[in-house]
């Protein structure tokens, strides 16, 4: 009967990142908790890295202890450094980055002042660069590892109400690729994921300003939650996405089909 019991958990237990450990920037909310919710459920150990200290702390004392919270700019060099080097002293590898960390805003060029465009050029370009710089020594010395980039469908498109925006998404596009060919011959995959309208308070923020795209504009009819992208990023992170690398994964319930 207990041997019976046994069977039973095992057999529920899912364990696609069994023994991995992840950062994912940006994790206190929105997406990147979600997808540190997602990855812990398949037995990975979960660095939720953010500067939302207490919605940060709070989901890690949620999640038990597979996840932990660390105070993380992605602007700031030295805050990397110490998020990497703290994973490394407590004996820990590290197999997947997410760079979720992401800011809005809506503006148009002729619009946008140079330190507009230079906040989010920092946040979302600066900080994708500099995560992945962070993690590529410890990467290269187990021999393989997956970076996962959020990038946008706004990194497929242009976007006039959201000119910095767009920019700094297609510049994570790019840096995706480039990093995919210097970064293959070691095993580490990078690749770009492309959301559209996708429910949380990023999109509240698009809401909230008077910006909308009805339903009825979307393919599928509907805007997605953010566990419909976990599953996307989850999917990346494990073995079972291991001949992709370089490429930009789309989840736009067919927003951006031409
Ligand atoms: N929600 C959407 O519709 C949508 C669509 C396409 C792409 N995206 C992208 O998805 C990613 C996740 O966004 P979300 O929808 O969960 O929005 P969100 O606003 O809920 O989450 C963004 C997270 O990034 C963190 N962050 C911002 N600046 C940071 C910094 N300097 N250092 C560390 N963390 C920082 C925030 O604190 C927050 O936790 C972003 O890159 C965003 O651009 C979102």
């Amino acid at each position: 009967m207990v041997l019976v019991a046994f069977w039973i958990n095992t057999g529920d237990m899912s364990n696609r990142l069994n023994g991995l450990t992840a950062i994912i920037s940006g994790g206190a909310r929105g997406q990147g908790a979600a997808e540190a919710r997602r990855f812990i459920e398949e037995g990975a150990y979960v660095v939720i890295a953010d500067v939302l200290a207490a919605e940060g702390r709070s989901l890690a004392a949620e999640l038990g202890d597979n996840a932990e919270f660390k105070h993380l700019d992605v602007t700031d060099e030295e805050n990397w450094a110490l998020v990497v080097k703290d994973l490394v002293k407590s004996g820990r590898k590290l197999d997947v980055l997410v760079n979720n960390a992401g800011v809005l805003l809506f503006d148009r060029l002729t619009r946008t002042s140079r330190e507009e465009f230079e906040r989010i050029m920092d946040v979302n370009c600066t900080g994708v660069f500099l995560g992945m710089r962070a993690v590529v020594a410890e990467m290269k010395k187990q021999e393989g590892g997956s970076i996962i980039n959020i990038s946008s469908v706004a990194g497929l498109q242009g976007v006039g109400f959201q000119f910095s925006y767009s920019v700094s998404k297609w510049a994570v596009r790019g840096m995706t690729k480039s990093a995919a060919h210097e970064l293959a011959r070691y095993n580490i995959r990078v690749n770009s994921v492309h959301p559209g309208l996708i429910d949380t308070a990023m999109l509240d923020q698009f809401e909230g300003e008077g910006m909308s795209i009805p339903d009825s504009l979307i393919p599928l009819g509907r805007r997605a939650v953010a566990t419909e992208v976990a599953d996307l990023v989850l999917w990346l992170a494990s073995e079972e996405s291991s001949y992709c690398t370089g490429s930009e994964f789309v989840i736009d319930g067919g927003l951006s089909m031409a």
